[in-house]
């Protein structure tokens, strides 16, 4: 998978160089409501003074996973047909996972594919959604449901956007941080279980987004299309996308990151039971995740609910579970299989600790 991942020094050499060595005939940015009033002016003032670059058309869609749709996304088609998009024009998405992932696949899909770019605003694009490649939109209330593998040519990080970024925001694109500490080494846990995020240091944490966003890279090189390894990047998911289906099903509103460090709480209980993950670290994380991100309540009547949602799971093979677990932390044991009774028990063990 061809990706140039950048860690911005100067976005605004860094983007123009980007749609150069594509040259398309013309250019459009696509944005959500916030980052078009948030993020937007710092691109547009980029473009105001170039020659030699078709001047940008700007797309808008609605902000939040909701706005993740079908409806969303035949409007993004409908602006680059009205807007004399040709499969020679580029496509800049700048915004969280929903810009990233919804445009990726706008993109990947008007004329069967026209080049983009990822410029993630948030920290959970930064070091998850913009990178390696999965684009798509939710479906009958399943998460990512449709979609393509399909990588920006380019992506930029810069991490000066996260000034923007409410605390909320911050520790949702931190759970992910965390699941690539897991599936990396002890060392980057450790300073990722000891950072203040109550004071986030920018300048500590730009240099802890390259070295997540490092982990990512490496994984996805070797297996871009998931077929084995890139398994490990959905630690934390199987469970947490369940728990995320379950809030919207219900009209509660969880952040993303939030449900996958809940996911990787239950999922860590099943590799200390199946594979001898340390119960000590068992123990560290569940902590941070309860100081950091709360619980999310539910009772047992919602087991059933839980359980028939992780049925959905892309991992899946003919309707068996198929969860992403450690024996240690770096330890990756992808393809772990596990019955009702066993995600029944690691539910309780959630609830009741
Ligand atoms: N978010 C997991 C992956 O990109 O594979």
């Amino acid at each position: 998978m061809e990706q140039n991942v950048i860690i911005s020094r100067d976005l605004r050499t860094e983007l123009h160089e980007a749609v150069h060595r594509v040259q398309p005939d013309r250019l459009f940015v696509l944005t959500d409501v916030n980052t078009r009033e948030a993020c937007w002016p710092v691109l547009s003032a980029f473009f105001a003074d170039s020659t030699g670059e078709p001047a940008p058309q700007l797309i808008t869609i609605g902000a939040t996973d909701e706005a993740k749709t079908l409806d969303s996304l035949a409007a993004v088609w409908t602006a680059l047909g009205e807007g004399g998009a040709t499969r020679h024009s580029m496509l800049i998405n700048l915004g969280g996972g929903m810009v990233t992932d919804l445009g990726g696949f706008a993109a990947s899909t008007f004329k069967r594919g026209i080049a983009y770019v990822n410029i993630p605003t948030t920290l959970l694009a930064m070091v998850d959604a913009s990178v390696g490649g999965k684009t798509g939109i939710n479906f009958r209330g399943l998460k990512n449901e449709i979609g393509v593998f399909n990588a920006a040519g380019t992506v930029i990080l810069d991490t000066h956007f996260l000034r923007t970024l409410d605390s909320a925001n911050i520790r949702s694109g931190y759970a992910e941080m965390l699941k690539h500490g897991l599936i990396s080494d002890e060392a980057m846990l450790t300073e990722l279980l000891a950072f203040d995020l109550e004071h986030p240091d920018l300048e500590h944490l730009k240099a802890m987004v390259a070295k997540s966003v490092a982990v990512k890279e490496r994984i996805v090189t070797e297996d871009p299309h998931e077929h084995g390894i890139r398994k490990a990047l959905n630690l934390g998911h199987t469970a947490g996308h369940a728990f995320e289906s379950l809030a919207m099903a219900e009209g509660r509103t969880v952040l993303h990151g939030y449900a996958v460090a809940w996911g990787l709480v239950c999922e860590l209980y099943l590799s200390a039971t199946r594979c001898g993950f340390p119960s000590e670290r068992l123990h560290q994380v569940a902590q941070f995740v309860r100081e950091t991100y709360g619980i999310f309540p539910f009772d047992c009547k919602q087991y059933d609910r839980l359980y028939e949602l992780m049925t959905h799971d892309k991992k899946n093979v003919a309707g068996i579970i198929n969860f992403t677990l450690l024996g240690a932390v770096g330890d990756i044991r992808i393809n772990q299989q596990a019955s009702k009774d066993d995600i029944f028990e690691m539910l309780d063990y959630y609830r009741e600790g």
